[in-house]
């Protein structure tokens, strides 16, 4: 019997510091679950979306430094950076080459529509550039050059991903079948990780109150002060219902890092207080990350051995980007040289 094509898998990350446990548990934990456990499935391309930071105004040794960060968290996380594509946006210019061409095939109004751009000029409005307006058409780039099927995206990525399946649908329908149409996807456990202080929020690094968060890169002892200062309810009883956003929070971390349902944990807690539950919460987390701290932090001190992935993971990302910017470019009517 003829074996099924492994589905491609697409996703990528801005280069924004230390990511949260939020981050972690709503989609890092999930790429590796699809690039390792899933394996058969799934070939995994995932990138640190570099070429996208700059439409707010970095230092340029804070976004090299960054970048590096990011890249070594992917590896850290265990994506094997052998049997996945691992690469930086930057290093494979056919993204910024394909965007260009994707920007003609993509209407003022619809760009103008995309919420993160209206959020975002309003918040900055001193630096509202061109850059951030052709944010998901570059976007639209990263996913079709590699003929994703499937995008792992968070909700406030969805609307990108949207226009994503427009520009493709628009190309594909003027020239023919050019780009595969792909399809978000959301994880049954789409974990949606809220604020420690105030669980109407979603977790934030940005987050003005520290205690609201934790980074991936807390210390033990942090994660278990953090936890324990969770704002709960005044019940003392742990089940997952409605006005109890602050115990839901916890529960859906505690469920993410031991794989326990919400049934099981009721039946866990049953008849003990808050205090035996955060600290069950606490370790939890602190087992969840250990294994991803000290990686990185054995990476992040080996600069030339995550060069050495980048610039392999670049090379084979290219390999794949190039045949549809090729593609793409012929359709079009770009004149194409002799070789
Ligand atoms: N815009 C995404 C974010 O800020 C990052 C990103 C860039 C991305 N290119 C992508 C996500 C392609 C999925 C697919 O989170």
């Amino acid at each position: 019997m003829e074996q099924e094509k492994k589905k491609i898998v697409l996703s990528a990350v801005q280069p924004t510091g230390t990511p949260t446990l939020g981050n972690y548990l709503g989609a890092f934990k999930n790429w590796k679950i699809m690039a390792n456990d899933m394996a058969q499935e799934y070939d995994c391309f995932y990138a640190v979306a570099d070429l996208h930071s700059i439409t707010v105004r970095l230092q340029p040794a804070d976004l090299r430094r960054q970048t590096l960060e990011m890249y070594a968290f992917l590896l850290a996380l265990g994506i094997d950076p052998e049997k996945n594509v691992v690469f930086i946006q930057s290093h494979v210019p056919e993204h910024a080459q394909l965007a260009w061409i994707l920007n003609c095939y993509t209407q003022f109004g619809e760009a103008s529509r995309m919420t993160q751009f209206k959020d975002k000029s309003e918040k900055h409005p001193e630096n509202v550039n061109v850059g951030l307006f052709s944010y998901p058409v570059l976007m639209a780039a990263d996913i079709l050059l590699y003929q994703a099927d499937y995008v792992p995206v968070g909700d406030d990525q969805k609307q990108h991903l949207e226009i994503t399946r427009d520009i493709a649908e628009r190309f594909n329908g003027i020239y023919g079948n050019t780009f595969k149409v792909p399809e978000p996807f959301i994880h049954k456990a789409g974990a949606r990780i809220m604020s420690l202080q105030d669980p109407a929020k979603k977790m934030s690094k940005s987050d003005a109150n520290p205690k609201g968060f934790i980074s991936l890169l807390d210390d033990d002892n942090v994660i278990l002060k953090k936890i324990k200062s969770a704002v709960t309810d005044s019940e003392a009883k742990v089940y997952y219902g409605e006005g109890k956003d602050g115990i839901n929070n916890l529960m859906e971390i505690y469920s993410c890092c031991t794989g326990k349902s919400f049934d099981e944990i009721e039946s866990e807690f049953d008849g003990k207080g808050y205090g035996d539950f955060k600290t069950a919460v606490g370790e939890a987390v602190i087992d969840e990350l250990k294994p991803v701290k000290a990686e990185y932090n054995r990476l992040i001190n080996d600069k030339a051995y995550l060069l050495q992935c980048a610039a392999t993971g670049a090379e084979m990302a290219s390999h794949f980007a190039q045949r549809t910017l090729k593609k793409t470019m012929k359709k079009v009517g770009f004149l194409q040289l002799e070789k």
